[in-house]
């Protein structure tokens, strides 16, 4: 596997920011833990009743999982942002801390159980430990075990009675990607389940970033998977600025090896509507775009062909998007942060090798990266940012949305509920 761009949007994870700035006795941040009035809005957003207009009580499940689904891995950040200083990371409303110790990157939870300092604060005092700042109990990376209360002797009859959960973590296609679920040991599902095969099995170039966007990681999956907004929102983007999008589109939805993919039954590129006049994307400057599915355009890469995927658009669980051009394949990722933020990793991919490769390369800093996952992407990031709903009326295209909910509610993974210490709907585990 050919990775040649581990490049990132922030090379200071978010997180270690906002604890840096934070000074002793100091409220955690609005986006670390959210305070009321972001409390209100994401209960806003929950399915409270119907009279307004259609809730999500027909998909229960869905509407429970605000903060996302266990028992999958997700990306977090780029392998080398991970050193030996300790990093925090907040997934699924879990708070985790990662530590670099030579090529192993390991997860602990973030609080020491001793009274509840984050240990993302704490040092490395000693190889293959972490020892947390306040009175320098230690812990094991491998294990989590507290093999040293440092401040009550080697003796201290609480050495090895205590330990934090920790985290399995891998590093793929330039990723820390971390488990978050129940199964241990042997039981965990390799982090490959998780990772598209296109990315597994062939070789490719690759650019991308990752940031934290506001809003709840749902909205931005049904974003990243509606079928309706881009023919408008994004028809000022720079990146279509030479690529004509229809006016308007039939589409169904199908079904294959656990991808839900949107594929077009007609496309329209103009529309009279009547007293208004004529709609449409078409501009003499544009060109006319793809054919109707990534593997029938003229130059074809093999790899994308071979997928044989009948439309341009793909989703998967927990919640990744695959967007398949004949010659390249957008990946993104929806990770739920907490209730209302989403960790949101892009990724562009070309199955290329050698000079094509080093191009792509380039093409990507100085282009893809602002026009593509920057402006057009940042134009989702402001719908799913202001987006309140539910109650909301859905039409036709939304059958997009309601195909992601109703796979949810077939698949039944399971919902991840608030584990914060102290939270009343589940005390902490350890
Ligand atoms: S709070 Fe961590 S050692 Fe006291
Ligand atoms: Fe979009």
């Amino acid at each position: 596997m050919s990775l040649t761009e581990d490049e990132q949007s922030t090379t200071d994870a978010p997180e270690r920011k906002a604890a840096r700035r934070r000074a002793p006795g100091e409220a955690p941040p609005a986006g670390r833990r959210p305070g009321a009035e972001r409390r209100r809005r994401a209960s806003r957003r929950r399915s409270t009743s119907n009279e307004h207009g259609n809730d999500w009580s027909s998909w229960p499940r869905y509407d429970d999982a605000e903060l996302g689904f266990r028992d999958y891995w997700y990306p977090v950040m780029w392998a080398e942002q991970v050193g030996k200083k300790p990093v925090p990371v907040e997934l699924l409303g879990e708070r985790i801390v990662l530590v670099r110790e030579k090529d192993e990157i390991f997860g602990l939870h973030d609080r020491c159980p001793h009274r509840g300092v984050p240990l993302s604060l704490g040092r490395r005092q000693y190889e293959g430990t972490i020892s947390c700042p306040y009175h320098g109990w230690t812990y094991e990376l491998d294990s989590g075990r507290m093999c040293a209360a440092l401040t009550d002797g080697p003796d201290s009859p609480i050495n090895n009675k205590v330990s934090v959960t920790t985290y399995p973590v891998e590093q793929r296609l330039g990723l820390v990607w971390i488990y978050v679920g129940d199964a241990q040991g042997d039981d965990v599902p390799p982090v490959e389940r998780d990772i598209p095969n296109e990315l597994l099995d062939n070789d490719f170039v690759m650019g991308g970033r990752w940031d934290i966007r506001e809003g709840n990681w749902r909205f931005a999956a049904e974003n990243g998977f509606d079928e309706g907004h881009a023919k408008y929102l994004h028809n000022t983007a720079l990146w279509r600025l030479f690529k004509v999008m229809p006016a308007w589109n039939m589409t169904r939805i199908v079904e294959e090896d656990g991808w839900l993919i949107r594929v077009q039954d007609e496309v329209h590129w103009e529309a009279e509507f009547p007293g208004l006049g004529t709609w449409t994307n078409r501009r003499w400057w544009k060109r006319m775009p793809l054919p109707d599915a990534p593997g029938k355009g003229k130059r074809v890469n093999p790899v994308i062909k071979g997928l044989n995927i009948p439309g341009f658009v793909s989703f998967r669980l927990p919640g990744l998007l695959r967007v398949a051009y004949p010659e390249f394949i957008h990946f993104e990722w929806y990770v739920p942060v907490n209730e209302d933020q989403v960790r949101y990793v892009q990724m562009i991919v070309r199955f290329e090798t050698g000079a094509k490769a080093s191009i792509f390369k380039a093409k990507y800093l100085s282009a893809i990266r602002w026009l593509f996952h920057g402006q057009f992407t940042g134009q989702d990031a402001w719908m799913v940012d202001v987006m309140n709903a539910p109650p909301e009326k859905l039409y036709r295209p939304d059958l997009s949305l309601t195909a992601i909910r109703r796979h949810i509610e077939q698949v039944a993974p399971t919902v991840q509920v608030d584990r914060t210490p102290g939270s009343k709907r589940q005390p902490p585990a350890e």
